[in-house]
């Protein structure tokens, strides 16, 4: 919230493993999230957007939790006070040895406990153990977040897309079609609107409020799509289904990827469950 005033706007000078060039709330972020995640003595692996590799805790600190997290996400939006957020995905170490790179290669079906931080006109905290999906703001007077949304659910339907539309000239053929059907419905009910924020954080939360549908889908430029599976997608579609809605890949459901690397990307859509339903058949009668 400080970091106008905190001269922490603009870029850190590094380039991380995407490829892009990180903000100096990217790297401050980063090593916040690090110090307390391993200083806890919960955890014994942390993957992070903005670590090469996997951090492996020292063994005098080591727990039972695995946390694959995006400390800064919209990055792109730090600068110009836009909503940005964190992210993160919890595992459990798969058996009591030795840790290793396979306990944070899981699928997201595997996932005991998901959320995000989102720091926008308030900061709120969204997070699911596997019950269900409730929300907590922050009271800064008490220094403590309350319960202000609970048992969270999105509506089956909605009347919002949210997709960067400036890439539709390399969509393939189901997102072009389904986005087309968005803006020209051929069944006599109104056009969606269209938000899109540019953080995954903000729009996954207005999407989860208000119903409609989140996409970042491939396209010729980047065929696995630009979010990252495990600390992007894997939490995103987890608390998307725990609120009733669905998350799908272009080919499955996004939480039975089986990640290789811990960086590897996946086509999104996900949001209202008949919404999603829609895109799905249109990927279907493609095959
Ligand atoms: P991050 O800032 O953590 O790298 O994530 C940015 C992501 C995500 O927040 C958002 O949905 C997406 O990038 C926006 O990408 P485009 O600018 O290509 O639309
Ligand atoms: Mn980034
Ligand atoms: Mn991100
Ligand atoms: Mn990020």
């Amino acid at each position: 919230m400080q970091a106008g005033l905190a001269k922490l706007i603009g870029l850190a000078g590094e380039t991380n493993v995407q490829g892009e060039e990180q903000k100096k709330l990217d790297v401050l972020s980063n090593e916040v999230f690090v110090k307390a995640l391993t200083s806890s003595g919960r955890t014994s692996i942390l993957v992070s957007e903005e670590d090469e590799e996997a951090t492996f805790v020292e063994p005098s600190k080591r727990g039972k939790y695995c946390v694959v997290f995006d400390p800064l996400d919209g990055s792109s939006n730090i600068d110009c006070g836009v909503s940005i957020g964190t992210i993160f995905g919890i595992y459990m170490l798969k058996d009591g040895g030795e840790p290793t790179i396979d306990d944070v290669l899981q699928p997201g079906t595997n996932l005991v406990a998901a959320g995000y931080c989102m720091y926008g006109s308030s900061c709120m905290l969204v997070i699911s153990t596997g019950s269900g999906v409730n929300g907590f703001t922050l009271d800064p007077s008490l220094g403590e977040f309350v319960l202000t949304h609970a048992d969270i659910k999105i509506p089956t339907k909605g009347k919002i897309y949210s997709v960067n539309e400036g890439n539709a000239k390399n969509w393939d053929g189901p997102t072009t079609k389904y986005v087309e059907k968005c803006k020209f419905p051929t069944d006599g009910s109104s056009p969606k609107s269209l938000r899109y924020v540019g953080s995954m954080v903000a729009d996954v939360h207005r999407t989860l409020l208000y119903g409609g549908i989140f996409l970042y889908p491939a396209d010729k430029k980047s065929p696995d799509g630009k979010l990252r599976v495990l600390y992007e997608v894997f939490p995103m579609a987890y608390l998307l289904e725990q609120a009733g809605g669905q998350a799908f890949t272009g080919k499955q459901r996004a939480l039975e990827l089986i990640p290789e690397k811990i960086h590897d990307r996946s086509p999104i859509f996900l949001g209202s469950y008949d919404d999603v339903e829609e895109i799905k058949a249109l990927y279907a009668a493609e095959q």
